[in-house]
């Protein structure tokens, strides 16, 4: 039996494994530049950064964003969901805290797709509140379109100016499409 292509569902590819690629490193580079000062060291002010996925969609991209660092770096992981009136999100909820403590830590939140906003402004707001040094934003895609609240994202991958919802690099659809190694818009006929 042939096995199921997932590619198949797939109306038109975004960013394709190697641009993101590409870019990816670009990003890595730049983040790399402006936090030069960090090291191993126990000093506080060199003290690695501490990366913070927000599970589950920026698992990929920042598996390959850490490991294109040149410096040493820690990670986390942290999980939301967001609820309201269906497409448009009001409130968000944190489903898994992150392990350990963040006062006096340069924490970069690490996110797939940044959308209304809502998802950031939370994270933004409570890791000031547990005193972290400083809350930087690196995002893979920033979809513009549907902003509704206004965040400084610091490091953006991609503007994706359209209204379109992607999938793959981590991102889905009803759970499925993440292990695809582009980012793509799904068949209309597979949307329910
Ligand atoms: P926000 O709070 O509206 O910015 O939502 C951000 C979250 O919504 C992301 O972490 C994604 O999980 C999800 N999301 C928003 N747009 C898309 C999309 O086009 N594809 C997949 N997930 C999306």
């Amino acid at each position: 039996m042939k096995p199921s292509r997932i590619e198949d569902r797939i109306a038109c590819v975004l960013y394709s494994e190697e641009v993101i690629k590409r870019r990816v490193g670009e990003l890595a580079k730049e983040i790399a530049i402006d936090y030069a000062d960090r090291g191993f060291g126990k000093d506080p002010e060199r003290r690695p950064i501490l990366l913070v996925g927000i599970l589950r969609g920026a698992l990929v991209f920042m598996s390959d964003l850490a490991r294109r660092f040149p410096m040493p770096v820690e990670y986390d992981l942290i999980s939301v969901s967001s609820y309201g009136n269906g497409t448009a999100p009001s409130a968000v909820r944190l489903v898994k805290d992150l392990e350990r403590p963040i006062d006096g830590r340069d924490v970069l939140i690490v996110e797939d797709i940044i959308d209304t906003g809502f998802t950031i402004e939370y994270l933004k707001r409570s890791f000031a509140a547990r005193n972290a040094a400083s809350v930087r934003v690196c995002s893979l895609v920033d979809k513009i379109a549907r902003r509704e609240k206004p965040i400084d994202i610091d490091y953006v991958g991609f503007t994706l100016e359209e209204d379109a919802f992607v999938v793959g690099y981590g991102m889905d659809y009803a759970e499925l499409y993440r292990n695809l190694p582009f980012i793509g818009v799904l068949k209309t006929e597979f949307i329910r």
